[in-house]
């Protein structure tokens, strides 16, 4: 069975609705542990970036649901390959939150972090996503 990585970043549709990121991530564990993906989201200053892996199908299933989502916008598609093996396997989806000023001193992932950061440097090196990513995965879920 194929297993797929995908990573997209996004942008809060308005401030006003990180209030709803506990919700997101609620409905996220429950639907994720039933179709078999596991994944990261990080979370800063109006900025999502998300890793979701498992099977193909699953996989694209819960990004066009995530898509639709209007809570969030300007979807930027970064990474979606073939993977051997998952690099997230501890987590439905795990959850950090970064401050403003503790990004601050990793200035290598400032544009992830600009507020609706669709830009040319983060698709010209998309590598650093996952590298992100797996920097600030924590166990909490
Ligand atoms: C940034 C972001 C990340 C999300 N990640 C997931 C996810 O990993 N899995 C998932 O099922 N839903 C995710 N969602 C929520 C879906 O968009 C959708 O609201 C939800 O799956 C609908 O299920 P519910 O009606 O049971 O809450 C995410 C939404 C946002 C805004």
């Amino acid at each position: 069975m194929a297993l797929i990585q995908l990573i997209y970043l996004s942008s809060l549709s308005d401030m006003k609705l990180e209030s709803e990121i506990g919700k997101i991530l609620e409905s996220s564990v429950y639907h994720n542990k039933e179709s078999g993906i596991t994944g990261m989201l990080l979370y800063s200053n109006g900025n999502f970036l998300q890793v979701l892996e498992g099977e193909t199908a699953a996989v694209e299933e819960t990004f066009e649901r995530i898509c639709l989502d209007d809570r969030h916008c300007d979807i930027v598609d970064l990474i979606r390959e073939p993977i051997e093996e998952r690099q997230f396997s501890q987590w439905s989806m795990g959850y950090q939150h970064l401050s403003e000023n503790y990004i601050r001193s990793f200035p290598k992932y400032a544009p992830f972090f600009k507020f609706r950061a669709n830009d040319e440097a983060i698709r010209a090196e998309p590598g650093l996503a996952l590298e992100l990513l797996k920097q600030f995965s924590v166990d909490n879920r």
